[in-house]
């Protein structure tokens, strides 16, 4: 686990809101994430499930595409917030496409209704992972 020295209340809230207004009503189990860029803009997104079970995607998801749509390309920090008891970590899915816009040493954060619970790194969710560097050296 990590610690980051940025204050992380501003990313609480905003996930919490976005949980608010999830679309769960097949799984019924809302998720909430907002992450903040290096530039200290902060966005949001939640689960958007569908009929179509497979078709829905996650809260990280949402919060990503909502990044990459202003423009921001690089993920300082990311929180994701869920119900129960467990520790809502990100999907495998999700933990890649943060990697796409992170380091390994990027803290995500895991909280529930009350706050942090836990802080890891991607690094530690996603080890040896395989990311856009990987592309660079190959021929055109
Ligand atoms: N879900 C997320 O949005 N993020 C996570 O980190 C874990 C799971 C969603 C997907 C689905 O809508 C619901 O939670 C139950 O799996």
């Amino acid at each position: 686990m990590s610690k980051s020295a940025e204050p992380i209340e501003a990313l609480f809230a905003a996930a919490k809101a976005a949980q608010a207004n999830a679309y769960a009503p097949y799984s019924r189990f809302k998720v909430g994430a907002a992450l903040r860029t290096p530039g200290g803009a902060i966005f949001s997104g939640s689960n958007v499930e569908n009929a179509a079970y497979p078709q829905g995607w996650c809260a990280e998801t949402s919060a990503i595409a909502a990044m990459a749509l202003s423009g921001e390309r690089r993920i300082a920090e990311i929180l994701v917030i869920g119900d129960g008891e467990g520790l809502c970590t990100p999907c495998g899915g999700c933990r890649q496409r943060i990697r796409e816009f992170a380091e390994a040493s990027t803290p995500i954060h895991i909280a529930g209704p009350g706050g942090v619970r836990a802080s890891f790194t991607l690094g530690e969710l996603l080890p040896h992972s395989f990311g856009p560097e990987h592309l660079k050296d190959i021929a055109p």
